[in-house]
């Protein structure tokens, strides 16, 4: 039951408490891949002053790939972990001049951009293509352990296979896109590593770990 109920319970929530991000109005994957390497390593607020300056500078894959890398890196300047930065730029360079400025189309061929890993192919193919797979990070790890009851370790390799393999079941196949930008949410405002606001949680009555006492028990992370 209640694993019917998770998809629809969290898309719900998130039609109440959208955060207006200025790439949540776009379906160019362009646009989209821009704003997940940016957020890779930075918060939003961080990032929100970069994906604008480097979305007005460079609208569209074409102006990144003829931009001197120089002037990219500038741009770059104060977000950190610059390899995003080159390779970003190296990759716009070979979508437009080896791939004939055609964006790559689904998250297989997503996965073949450098920087581009399971997380950033999820997002950028479910937001911009519809594709069903579900981004999974520490906020989807945190939410399916409390929601679902699960104390496997989050640092085993082999966790992290079964968290992926159980949001590749509960993502809706006619709407991945609001599902993930739901739970990137959810995790993030609502179901917060401390003092969740479980007292406004619409989930609650059916998340086990509130139901049984285990909120500040999950997830289980034993130190590496
Ligand atoms: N973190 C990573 N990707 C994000 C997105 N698309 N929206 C908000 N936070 C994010």
């Amino acid at each position: 039951v209640e694993f019917q109920a998770f998809p629809n319970q969290i898309i719900q929530w998130y039609r109440q408490n959208p955060r207006d991000l200025p790439w949540r109005g776009t379906t160019d994957p362009y646009l989209i891949w821009l704003s997940e390497i940016i957020l890779q390593q930075t918060r939003v607020a961080q990032g929100l002053p970069y994906y604008y300056a480097f979305s007005q500078t460079y609208p569209t894959v074409k102006d990144l790939a003829l931009a001197p890398e120089s002037e990219v890196l500038r741009l770059w300047q104060g977000l950190g972990y610059y390899s995003r930065a080159r390779n970003l730029h190296a990759c716009a360079k070979w979508i437009w001049f080896e791939q004939n400025g055609v964006f790559p189309q689904t998250y297989d061929q997503l996965l073949l951009l450098k920087g581009v890993g399971s997380y950033t192919a999820a997002a950028i193919s479910s937001f911009a293509f519809g594709e069903a797979k579900a981004v999974v990070d520490g906020n989807v790890f945190r939410v399916l352990a409390r929601y679902f009851g699960l104390d496997s370790d989050i640092n085993s390799s082999r966790t992290k296979k079964e968290f992926e393999a159980l949001a590749n079941q509960l993502i809706p196949k006619d709407n991945p896109a609001e599902f993930n930008q739901a739970m990137m949410d959810f995790g993030s405002r609502q179901c917060t590593p401390k003092n969740p606001s479980c007292e406004t949680c619409p989930l609650v009555k059916t998340c086990f770990a509130h139901t049984h006492g285990l909120v500040n028990q999950l997830p289980v992370k034993i130190n590496k």
